[in-house]
């Protein structure tokens, strides 16, 4: 059985006291009820003061970003160890916004990866296709790429560690979501594309999420669908009630 996830992803939302407040707000709900892994992504700044704040709630810290480096003369940049040393489980990597806005190439990408794996973190690596690719029918070939380039340096056994976050980049933040059926037959073809680097036992055994618009009330459906195990969540993560009720949508 994979594991399901949800994940939200603050990006740069919350200043300390908002992300307290969004934290105790979701430490309210009761989340044992869905067999669901709840995570949450917050600003670099916030991780340790979260981590401080669990308490024995379940859910667990994931950094947006990662360097690829151990340390060292990069102003600005936030090493593996750091985020370590603050609790953080997760990464998230390759968000589209990185690689759009910051120029993040699947090469450096596969770098963080291995990064982030030296360091023993869960890797949520993010993939997705862009308008014009989806309208020129290509999106299968993109997300293939973007595995292979990024992912597929990695060992059967480290894959293991790493969860897919599916997210049409026409989808993100735009109100638009995948139809369900988008969504599975992509998520599918993902498993495929696994299965064939890998093993069925890693296609079986990987984690799959969709993220894009995903809100309270899109969510049951998206998450019936046979290859999507969860969601990635922007927007709708930063209301504690609507986060929630996207995680018992399970
Ligand atoms: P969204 O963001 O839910 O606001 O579309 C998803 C994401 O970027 O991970």
């Amino acid at each position: 059985m994979r594991t399901q996830i949800v994940a939200g992803n603050w990006k740069m939302n919350c200043n300390l006291d908002e992300s307290l407040h969004l934290l105790n707000a979701l430490k309210l709900k009761d989340f044992s009820k869905a067999d669901v892994e709840v995570v949450i992504a917050p600003p670099f700044t916030n991780l340790y003061p979260i981590h401080q704040n669990l308490n024995d709630s379940s859910i667990k810290i994931s950094a947006q970003n990662i360097n690829e480096n151990e340390e060292g003369a990069y102003t600005g940049e936030i090493s593996p160890d750091m985020l370590k040393s603050v609790g953080v489980e997760y990464v998230i990597i390759g968000h589209s916004e990185r690689r759009a806005i910051y120029n993040e190439s699947d090469e450096l990408l596969a770098k963080k990866v291995t990064a982030a794996l030296k360091h023993d973190f869960k890797i949520m690596f993010c993939i997705g296709e862009m308008l014009d690719q989806r309208k020129a029918d290509k999106h299968f070939d993109v997300v293939k790429e973007q595995l292979e380039k990024g992912l597929f340096h990695l060992s059967a056994s480290e894959m293991k560690q790493v969860v897919i976050a599916y997210e049409p980049v026409w989808a993100i933040g735009t109100g638009e979501t995948a139809s369900p059926e988008q969504a599975q037959d992509i998520h599918q073809y993902i498993r495929q594309v696994l299965a064939e680097q890998y093993n069925q036992d890693v296609a079986d055994q990987t984690s799959i999420l969709y993220g894009g618009s995903v809100k309270p009330n899109n969510a049951r459906e998206i998450f019936a669908k046979k290859d999507v195990d969860g969601g990635l969540i922007g927007g709708a993560s930063l209301d504690a009630d609507s986060f929630a009720e996207i995680v018992m949508s399970f």
